[in-house]
Protein backbone atom coordinates (compact mmCIF):
# COMPACT_ATOMS: atom_id res chain seq x y z
CA UNK A 1 0.00 0.00 0.00
CA UNK A 2 1.62 3.80 -0.50
CA UNK A 3 1.46 4.69 2.73
CA UNK A 4 1.67 8.42 4.72
CA UNK A 5 2.51 9.01 8.01
CA UNK A 6 2.46 12.39 9.90
CA UNK A 7 4.98 13.01 12.64
CA UNK A 8 8.03 11.12 12.70
CA UNK A 9 8.43 10.92 16.55
CA UNK A 10 8.66 7.35 18.88
CA UNK A 11 5.20 6.21 17.15
CA UNK A 12 5.08 7.64 13.53
CA UNK A 13 9.32 6.59 12.69
CA UNK A 14 8.58 3.17 14.75
CA UNK A 15 5.79 2.49 12.75
CA UNK A 16 6.45 3.81 9.08
CA UNK A 17 10.16 2.16 9.29
CA UNK A 18 7.97 -1.00 10.30
CA UNK A 19 5.22 -1.02 7.44
CA UNK A 20 7.65 -0.21 5.21
CA UNK A 21 9.98 -3.16 6.41
CA UNK A 22 6.55 -5.53 5.90
CA UNK A 23 6.84 -4.22 1.92
CA UNK A 24 4.68 -0.99 2.01
CA UNK A 25 6.03 1.95 0.18
CA UNK A 26 5.49 4.48 3.19
CA UNK A 27 6.63 8.36 3.03
CA UNK A 28 7.07 9.94 6.73
CA UNK A 29 6.63 13.69 7.13
CA UNK A 30 7.38 16.04 9.44
CA UNK A 31 7.69 19.58 10.70
CA UNK A 32 11.27 19.07 12.01
CA UNK A 33 13.55 20.08 9.14
CA UNK A 34 16.53 18.40 11.27
CA UNK A 35 15.26 15.06 12.08
CA UNK A 36 13.85 15.15 8.51
CA UNK A 37 17.46 15.58 7.08
CA UNK A 38 19.05 13.27 9.55
CA UNK A 39 16.80 10.48 8.71
CA UNK A 40 16.82 10.55 4.91
CA UNK A 41 20.52 9.91 5.87
CA UNK A 42 19.64 6.80 7.90
CA UNK A 43 20.71 8.96 11.42
CA UNK A 44 17.28 8.04 13.84
CA UNK A 45 16.80 10.85 16.15
CA UNK A 46 15.86 8.65 19.03
CA UNK A 47 17.50 5.25 20.70
CA UNK A 48 15.33 2.36 20.16
CA UNK A 49 16.75 -0.88 19.95
CA UNK A 50 16.55 -2.50 16.18
CA UNK A 51 15.55 0.79 14.80
CA UNK A 52 18.66 2.10 13.16
CA UNK A 53 19.20 -1.39 11.22
CA UNK A 54 15.51 -1.21 9.91
CA UNK A 55 15.77 2.30 9.18
CA UNK A 56 18.73 2.07 6.94
CA UNK A 57 17.49 -1.31 4.79
CA UNK A 58 14.38 0.27 4.05
CA UNK A 59 15.79 3.32 2.64
CA UNK A 60 18.08 1.45 0.44
CA UNK A 61 15.17 -0.48 -0.34
CA UNK A 62 13.95 2.68 -1.57
CA UNK A 63 10.55 2.33 0.20
CA UNK A 64 10.85 4.33 2.80
CA UNK A 65 11.04 8.14 1.92
CA UNK A 66 11.48 11.27 4.51
CA UNK A 67 9.73 14.74 3.85
CA UNK A 68 8.87 17.75 4.81
CA UNK A 69 7.15 18.81 1.78
CA UNK A 70 3.21 17.89 2.57
CA UNK A 71 2.26 18.24 -1.18
CA UNK A 72 4.98 15.06 -1.93
CA UNK A 73 4.33 13.22 1.24
CA UNK A 74 0.47 12.93 0.97
CA UNK A 75 -0.32 13.38 -2.46
CA UNK A 76 -1.53 9.80 -4.42
CA UNK A 77 -1.23 7.96 -0.71
CA UNK A 78 -4.25 5.73 0.02
CA UNK A 79 -3.79 5.69 3.84
CA UNK A 80 -2.69 8.45 5.84
CA UNK A 81 -1.45 7.48 9.76
CA UNK A 82 -1.23 10.66 11.76
CA UNK A 83 1.12 10.28 14.65
CA UNK A 84 1.63 13.52 16.22
CA UNK A 85 2.05 14.59 19.29
CA UNK A 86 -0.63 15.15 22.04
CA UNK A 87 0.76 16.51 24.93
CA UNK A 88 -0.71 17.77 28.15
CA UNK A 89 -2.32 21.16 28.73
CA UNK A 90 -1.74 23.17 31.66
CA UNK A 91 -5.12 22.18 32.83
CA UNK A 92 -4.89 18.53 32.10
CA UNK A 93 -6.91 18.01 29.16
CA UNK A 94 -4.76 17.27 25.90
CA UNK A 95 -3.69 19.40 23.85
CA UNK A 96 -4.41 18.93 20.50
CA UNK A 97 -2.67 22.14 18.74
CA UNK A 98 -0.37 19.97 16.58
CA UNK A 99 -3.07 17.46 15.33
CA UNK A 100 -5.10 19.69 14.05
CA UNK A 101 -2.38 21.65 12.19
CA UNK A 102 -1.47 18.01 10.58
CA UNK A 103 -4.81 17.85 9.27
CA UNK A 104 -5.21 21.22 8.13
CA UNK A 105 -2.09 20.75 6.30
CA UNK A 106 -2.73 17.34 5.08
CA UNK A 107 -6.24 18.35 4.01
CA UNK A 108 -5.00 20.62 0.29
CA UNK A 109 -3.54 17.04 -0.56
CA UNK A 110 -5.84 14.84 -0.11
CA UNK A 111 -8.38 12.75 -2.90
CA UNK A 112 -11.98 11.46 -2.40
CA UNK A 113 -12.19 8.41 -0.04
CA UNK A 114 -8.34 8.91 1.38
CA UNK A 115 -8.22 6.90 4.57
CA UNK A 116 -6.77 8.30 7.44
CA UNK A 117 -6.00 6.42 10.74
CA UNK A 118 -5.20 8.55 14.01
CA UNK A 119 -2.26 6.52 15.76
CA UNK A 120 -1.91 9.53 18.43
CA UNK A 121 -3.64 9.22 21.70
CA UNK A 122 -6.58 11.68 21.81
CA UNK A 123 -9.63 12.31 23.42
CA UNK A 124 -12.95 10.49 22.94
CA UNK A 125 -14.93 12.29 20.36
CA UNK A 126 -11.72 13.76 18.64
CA UNK A 127 -11.91 11.25 15.70
CA UNK A 128 -15.18 12.50 14.70
CA UNK A 129 -13.99 15.97 14.82
CA UNK A 130 -10.76 15.45 12.60
CA UNK A 131 -12.96 14.11 9.77
CA UNK A 132 -15.16 16.86 9.86
CA UNK A 133 -12.34 19.47 10.55
CA UNK A 134 -10.86 17.73 7.42
CA UNK A 135 -13.57 17.35 5.40
CA UNK A 136 -14.07 21.29 5.56
CA UNK A 137 -10.82 21.94 4.84
CA UNK A 138 -11.05 20.26 1.97
CA UNK A 139 -13.80 21.71 0.82
CA UNK A 140 -16.00 19.26 1.25
CA UNK A 141 -14.32 16.15 -0.30
CA UNK A 142 -15.17 12.93 2.24
CA UNK A 143 -12.73 11.13 3.89
CA UNK A 144 -13.04 7.96 5.52
CA UNK A 145 -11.34 8.24 9.57
CA UNK A 146 -10.12 4.94 11.28
CA UNK A 147 -9.04 5.18 15.27
CA UNK A 148 -6.16 2.62 15.72
CA UNK A 149 -4.16 3.86 18.99
CA UNK A 150 -0.93 2.95 19.57
CA UNK A 151 0.02 0.40 22.55
CA UNK A 152 4.29 0.45 21.77
CA UNK A 153 6.68 0.63 24.44
CA UNK A 154 9.41 3.05 24.31
CA UNK A 155 12.47 0.69 24.85
CA UNK A 156 10.75 -2.24 23.11
CA UNK A 157 9.22 -0.04 20.41
CA UNK A 158 10.51 -2.19 17.41
CA UNK A 159 9.34 -5.65 18.82
CA UNK A 160 6.24 -4.47 20.08
CA UNK A 161 5.36 -2.81 16.47
CA UNK A 162 5.60 -6.28 14.82
CA UNK A 163 4.78 -8.38 17.85
CA UNK A 164 2.12 -6.37 19.62
CA UNK A 165 -0.89 -8.25 22.36
CA UNK A 166 -3.90 -6.70 19.92
CA UNK A 167 -4.66 -4.16 17.43
CA UNK A 168 -7.14 -1.88 17.66
CA UNK A 169 -9.19 -0.68 14.85
CA UNK A 170 -12.21 1.69 15.45
CA UNK A 171 -14.75 3.38 12.68
CA UNK A 172 -17.80 3.51 11.03
CA UNK A 173 -16.92 2.87 7.37
CA UNK A 174 -16.36 -1.14 6.79
CA UNK A 175 -14.56 -0.61 3.92
CA UNK A 176 -11.63 1.71 5.06
CA UNK A 177 -11.42 -0.51 8.12
CA UNK A 178 -10.86 -3.88 6.02
CA UNK A 179 -7.92 -1.32 4.68
CA UNK A 180 -6.41 -1.19 7.45
CA UNK A 181 -7.22 -4.57 8.76
CA UNK A 182 -5.15 -5.23 5.34
CA UNK A 183 -2.32 -3.08 5.99
CA UNK A 184 -1.58 -5.17 9.26
CA UNK A 185 -2.47 -8.54 8.52
CA UNK A 186 1.50 -9.50 7.65
CA UNK A 187 2.02 -9.02 11.45
CA UNK A 188 -0.05 -11.46 12.64
CA UNK A 189 -1.39 -9.94 15.64
CA UNK A 190 -5.34 -10.28 17.04
CA UNK A 191 -7.31 -7.70 16.20
CA UNK A 192 -10.42 -5.96 17.59
CA UNK A 193 -12.40 -3.95 15.61
CA UNK A 194 -15.08 -1.61 17.31
CA UNK A 195 -16.23 1.84 16.48
CA UNK A 196 -14.63 5.40 17.29
CA UNK A 197 -15.19 6.08 20.54
CA UNK A 198 -14.78 2.58 22.30
CA UNK A 199 -11.27 2.59 20.14
CA UNK A 200 -10.49 6.40 22.09
CA UNK A 201 -11.40 4.66 25.29
CA UNK A 202 -9.47 1.62 24.75
CA UNK A 203 -6.02 3.30 24.74
CA UNK A 204 -6.93 5.41 27.47
CA UNK A 205 -8.43 2.88 29.77
CA UNK A 206 -5.32 0.28 29.10
CA UNK A 207 -3.18 3.45 30.30
CA UNK A 208 -5.40 4.31 33.09
CA UNK A 209 -4.88 0.56 34.45
CA UNK A 210 -1.67 -0.25 33.93
CA UNK A 211 -0.58 3.09 36.01
CA UNK A 212 -3.09 2.26 38.77
CA UNK A 213 -1.16 -1.06 38.92
CA UNK A 214 2.03 0.53 39.46
CA UNK A 215 0.16 2.96 41.59
CA UNK A 216 -1.44 0.23 43.89
CA UNK A 217 2.18 -2.09 44.15
CA UNK A 218 4.33 1.12 45.32
CA UNK A 219 1.73 1.59 48.17
CA UNK A 220 1.62 -1.67 48.89
CA UNK A 221 5.43 -1.70 48.83
CA UNK A 222 5.16 1.58 51.28
CA UNK A 223 3.08 -0.74 53.57
CA UNK A 224 5.37 -3.67 53.07
CA UNK A 225 8.36 -1.22 54.64
CA UNK A 226 6.29 -0.40 57.50
CA UNK A 227 4.92 -4.07 58.03
CA UNK A 228 8.19 -5.57 57.70
CA UNK A 229 6.81 -7.54 54.60
CA UNK A 230 8.76 -7.91 51.41
CA UNK A 231 6.89 -6.68 48.64
CA UNK A 232 9.19 -8.95 46.13
CA UNK A 233 7.77 -12.21 47.96
CA UNK A 234 3.99 -10.08 47.90
CA UNK A 235 4.05 -9.51 44.06
CA UNK A 236 4.64 -12.79 43.39
CA UNK A 237 2.49 -14.25 46.05
CA UNK A 238 -0.44 -12.43 44.06
CA UNK A 239 0.65 -12.09 40.47
CA UNK A 240 0.05 -15.87 40.68
CA UNK A 241 -3.58 -15.92 41.00
CA UNK A 242 -4.05 -15.28 37.22
CA UNK A 243 -6.96 -12.93 37.66
CA UNK A 244 -4.30 -10.44 38.94
CA UNK A 245 -1.41 -11.99 36.42
CA UNK A 246 1.86 -11.50 37.11
CA UNK A 247 3.17 -7.85 34.88
CA UNK A 248 3.35 -4.51 35.90
CA UNK A 249 3.99 -5.43 39.58
CA UNK A 250 7.27 -4.08 40.30
CA UNK A 251 7.02 -1.31 42.79
CA UNK A 252 9.93 1.68 42.18
CA UNK A 253 10.32 5.52 42.19
CA UNK A 254 7.34 5.91 40.08
CA UNK A 255 5.78 6.38 36.84
CA UNK A 256 7.31 8.72 34.28
CA UNK A 257 7.58 8.98 30.44
CA UNK A 258 5.11 10.65 27.55
CA UNK A 259 2.42 8.79 28.18
CA UNK A 260 0.68 7.41 31.99
CA UNK A 261 0.98 11.18 33.47
CA UNK A 262 -0.55 12.82 30.61
CA UNK A 263 -3.15 10.05 29.71
CA UNK A 264 -4.43 10.14 32.80
CA UNK A 265 -4.58 13.88 33.18
CA UNK A 266 -6.23 13.60 29.60
CA UNK A 267 -8.71 11.22 30.87
CA UNK A 268 -9.56 12.86 33.91
CA UNK A 269 -9.77 16.06 32.63
CA UNK A 270 -12.63 14.43 29.99
CA UNK A 271 -14.44 12.54 33.22
CA UNK A 272 -14.88 16.13 34.86
CA UNK A 273 -15.93 17.59 32.12
CA UNK A 274 -18.62 14.87 31.39
CA UNK A 275 -19.52 15.11 35.18
CA UNK A 276 -18.39 11.68 35.85
CA UNK A 277 -14.81 12.33 38.09
CA UNK A 278 -12.41 9.59 37.98
CA UNK A 279 -11.85 8.94 41.49
CA UNK A 280 -9.27 6.08 41.55
CA UNK A 281 -7.49 7.82 39.07
CA UNK A 282 -7.01 10.82 41.51
CA UNK A 283 -5.40 8.65 43.96
CA UNK A 284 -3.30 6.60 41.50
CA UNK A 285 -1.95 10.22 40.22
CA UNK A 286 -1.22 11.16 43.88
CA UNK A 287 0.26 8.05 45.01
CA UNK A 288 2.67 8.24 41.91
CA UNK A 289 3.77 11.92 42.72
CA UNK A 290 4.41 10.76 46.43
CA UNK A 291 6.94 8.14 45.36
CA UNK A 292 9.76 10.33 43.94
CA UNK A 293 10.17 11.85 47.61
CA UNK A 294 10.41 8.57 48.98
CA UNK A 295 13.78 7.91 47.49
CA UNK A 296 14.61 11.43 48.42
CA UNK A 297 13.02 10.73 52.04
CA UNK A 298 15.22 7.54 52.33
CA UNK A 299 18.49 9.83 51.17
CA UNK A 300 17.92 12.23 53.79
CA UNK A 301 17.83 9.79 56.89
CA UNK A 302 20.52 8.29 56.36
CA UNK A 303 22.85 10.75 55.44
CA UNK A 304 21.95 13.98 57.30
CA UNK A 305 22.27 17.12 55.50
CA UNK A 306 22.89 16.68 52.28
CA UNK A 307 25.05 20.05 51.99
CA UNK A 308 28.08 19.42 50.25
CA UNK A 309 27.61 15.49 49.39
CA UNK A 310 27.76 14.53 46.48
CA UNK A 311 24.83 12.07 45.37
CA UNK A 312 25.85 9.58 42.54
CA UNK A 313 22.39 9.05 40.11
CA UNK A 314 22.29 6.07 37.87
CA UNK A 315 20.03 5.90 35.14
CA UNK A 316 17.87 9.12 33.88
CA UNK A 317 15.70 8.36 31.33
CA UNK A 318 11.99 7.17 32.29
CA UNK A 319 12.37 4.01 31.81
CA UNK A 320 15.26 1.42 30.40
CA UNK A 321 15.65 1.17 26.59
CA UNK A 322 14.88 4.93 25.76
CA UNK A 323 16.47 7.95 25.47
CA UNK A 324 13.32 9.66 26.18
CA UNK A 325 13.36 12.41 29.51
CA UNK A 326 9.74 13.45 29.30
CA UNK A 327 8.29 13.41 32.44
CA UNK A 328 11.19 11.09 33.79
CA UNK A 329 11.03 10.73 37.97
CA UNK A 330 14.41 11.16 37.97
CA UNK A 331 13.72 15.26 37.27
CA UNK A 332 11.85 15.59 40.67
CA UNK A 333 13.99 13.44 42.30
CA UNK A 334 17.30 15.09 41.07
CA UNK A 335 15.83 18.92 41.90
CA UNK A 336 14.41 18.10 45.27
CA UNK A 337 18.05 16.63 46.15
CA UNK A 338 19.56 19.72 44.74
CA UNK A 339 17.22 22.28 46.91
CA UNK A 340 18.86 19.98 49.73
CA UNK A 341 22.13 21.19 49.52
CA UNK A 342 23.32 17.86 47.63
CA UNK A 343 25.98 17.73 44.23
CA UNK A 344 24.78 15.64 41.71
CA UNK A 345 26.76 13.26 39.75
CA UNK A 346 24.63 11.78 36.97
CA UNK A 347 24.94 8.87 34.26
CA UNK A 348 22.97 7.42 31.99
CA UNK A 349 23.91 5.16 28.89
CA UNK A 350 21.47 6.77 26.51
CA UNK A 351 19.55 10.13 27.83
CA UNK A 352 22.22 12.64 29.18
CA UNK A 353 21.87 14.76 25.68
CA UNK A 354 18.31 14.98 26.92
CA UNK A 355 18.68 15.36 30.05
CA UNK A 356 21.05 18.39 29.37
CA UNK A 357 17.69 20.43 27.96
CA UNK A 358 16.04 19.86 31.13
CA UNK A 359 17.71 18.96 34.22
CA UNK A 360 19.43 21.62 36.38
CA UNK A 361 22.71 23.21 35.13
CA UNK A 362 25.07 22.28 38.02
CA UNK A 363 24.71 18.57 37.56
CA UNK A 364 27.75 17.04 36.35
CA UNK A 365 27.23 14.31 34.00
CA UNK A 366 29.49 11.44 34.20
CA UNK A 367 30.33 9.23 31.18
CA UNK A 368 30.30 5.74 33.03
CA UNK A 369 29.22 4.49 36.17
CA UNK A 370 32.51 4.65 37.68
CA UNK A 371 32.76 8.38 36.58
CA UNK A 372 29.68 9.05 38.48
CA UNK A 373 30.35 6.93 41.84
CA UNK A 374 33.69 8.62 42.05
CA UNK A 375 33.97 10.26 45.70
CA UNK A 376 30.11 10.24 45.94
CA UNK A 377 28.44 9.90 49.17
CA UNK A 378 25.97 6.99 48.11
CA UNK A 379 24.20 6.12 44.72
CA UNK A 380 20.42 6.65 44.00
CA UNK A 381 19.37 4.31 41.11
CA UNK A 382 16.42 5.59 39.44
CA UNK A 383 16.54 3.77 35.81
CA UNK A 384 17.20 0.05 35.63
CA UNK A 385 19.43 -0.23 32.52
CA UNK A 386 20.95 -3.73 32.18
CA UNK A 387 24.59 -2.33 32.10
CA UNK A 388 23.82 -0.70 35.85
CA UNK A 389 22.21 -4.01 37.31
CA UNK A 390 25.87 -6.05 36.17
CA UNK A 391 27.95 -3.41 37.55
CA UNK A 392 29.86 -5.17 40.15
CA UNK A 393 28.68 -4.66 43.41
CA UNK A 394 32.78 -4.88 44.94
CA UNK A 395 33.07 -1.26 42.47
CA UNK A 396 30.28 0.41 44.13
CA UNK A 397 32.53 -0.57 47.32
CA UNK A 398 35.19 0.83 45.99
CA UNK A 399 34.21 4.24 44.93
CA UNK A 400 32.14 4.84 47.26
CA UNK A 401 33.59 6.25 50.81
CA UNK A 402 30.71 5.21 53.04
CA UNK A 403 28.94 2.53 50.43
CA UNK A 404 25.57 2.96 50.60
CA UNK A 405 22.80 2.35 47.72
CA UNK A 406 19.30 3.81 47.01
CA UNK A 407 17.76 1.54 44.72
CA UNK A 408 14.24 3.07 43.32
CA UNK A 409 14.03 -0.21 41.25
CA UNK A 410 15.43 -3.13 43.20
CA UNK A 411 17.97 -3.80 40.55
CA UNK A 412 19.54 -6.23 43.01
CA UNK A 413 18.46 -9.19 45.25
CA UNK A 414 18.56 -9.20 49.33
CA UNK A 415 20.90 -12.00 49.86
CA UNK A 416 23.27 -10.86 47.50
CA UNK A 417 23.04 -7.36 49.05
CA UNK A 418 23.62 -8.92 52.68
CA UNK A 419 26.86 -10.07 51.54
CA UNK A 420 28.29 -7.57 49.70
CA UNK A 421 29.22 -4.90 52.57
CA UNK A 422 27.22 -2.21 51.31
CA UNK A 423 24.19 -0.42 52.70
CA UNK A 424 21.28 -0.98 50.80
CA UNK A 425 17.83 0.65 51.00
CA UNK A 426 14.99 -0.24 48.20
CA UNK A 427 11.46 -0.50 47.80
CA UNK A 428 9.47 -2.26 50.07
CA UNK A 429 12.04 -4.42 51.31
CA UNK A 430 14.12 -5.11 54.20
CA UNK A 431 16.90 -2.25 54.67
CA UNK A 432 20.32 -3.84 54.61
CA UNK A 433 22.95 -2.56 57.13
CA UNK A 434 26.42 -4.15 56.34
CA UNK A 435 27.35 -4.47 59.85
CA UNK A 436 24.27 -5.79 61.62
N1 LIG B 1 5.74 7.50 22.87
C1 LIG B 1 5.04 6.40 23.14
O1 LIG B 1 5.52 5.43 23.72
C2 LIG B 1 3.60 6.32 22.71
C3 LIG B 1 2.94 5.09 22.79
C4 LIG B 1 1.61 5.02 22.38
C5 LIG B 1 0.96 6.15 21.94
N2 LIG B 1 1.62 7.34 21.90
C6 LIG B 1 0.91 8.51 21.38
O2 LIG B 1 1.36 8.75 20.04
C7 LIG B 1 1.40 10.15 19.79
C8 LIG B 1 2.81 10.55 19.35
O3 LIG B 1 3.67 10.33 20.44
P1 LIG B 1 5.26 10.38 20.27
O4 LIG B 1 5.84 10.00 21.57
O5 LIG B 1 5.64 9.63 19.05
O6 LIG B 1 5.46 11.95 20.01
P2 LIG B 1 6.81 12.70 19.65
O7 LIG B 1 6.75 13.99 20.36
O8 LIG B 1 7.98 11.79 19.85
O9 LIG B 1 6.69 12.96 18.08
C9 LIG B 1 5.77 13.83 17.50
C10 LIG B 1 6.33 14.24 16.15
O10 LIG B 1 5.32 14.98 15.47
C11 LIG B 1 5.95 16.05 14.78
N3 LIG B 1 4.94 17.05 14.47
C12 LIG B 1 4.34 17.95 15.29
N4 LIG B 1 3.45 18.68 14.61
C13 LIG B 1 3.48 18.24 13.33
C14 LIG B 1 2.77 18.59 12.15
N5 LIG B 1 1.84 19.54 12.16
N6 LIG B 1 3.06 17.93 11.02
C15 LIG B 1 3.99 16.95 10.99
N7 LIG B 1 4.68 16.57 12.08
C16 LIG B 1 4.43 17.21 13.23
C17 LIG B 1 7.03 16.51 15.73
O11 LIG B 1 8.01 17.27 15.08
C18 LIG B 1 7.54 15.16 16.25
O12 LIG B 1 8.58 14.66 15.44
C19 LIG B 1 0.91 10.82 21.06
O13 LIG B 1 -0.45 11.05 20.96
C20 LIG B 1 1.20 9.79 22.12
O14 LIG B 1 0.35 9.92 23.24
C21 LIG B 1 2.93 7.44 22.24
Amino acid sequence: MNIAVIGTGYVGLVTGVCLSHAGNSVTCVDIDKDKITGLQNGRPPIYEEGLGELLQTNLQRKRLHFTTDYQKGITGKDVILLAVGTPQNDDGSADLSALFSACRAIAPHLHEHTIIVTKSTVPIGTNEQIKHYIEQAACGMSVSIIAAPEFLRQGSAVHDTFHGDRIVIGGEDSEAMQTVEELYRPFNIPIIKTDLRSAEMIKYASNAFLAAKISFINEIANLCEHADANVEDVAQGIGMDRRIGNHFLSPGAGYGGSCFPKDLSAIMSYGRKLGCPLSILESVQNVNERQTNILVEKVQKRLGNLTGKTIAILGLAFKPGTDDMRNAPSIPLIKKLMMSGADVNAFDPAATEHAKNILPREVNYANTIDEALANADGAVIITDWQEIKDYPLESFKNHLADPVIFDGRNCFSLDRMSESGIAYYSIGRPTIHPNS
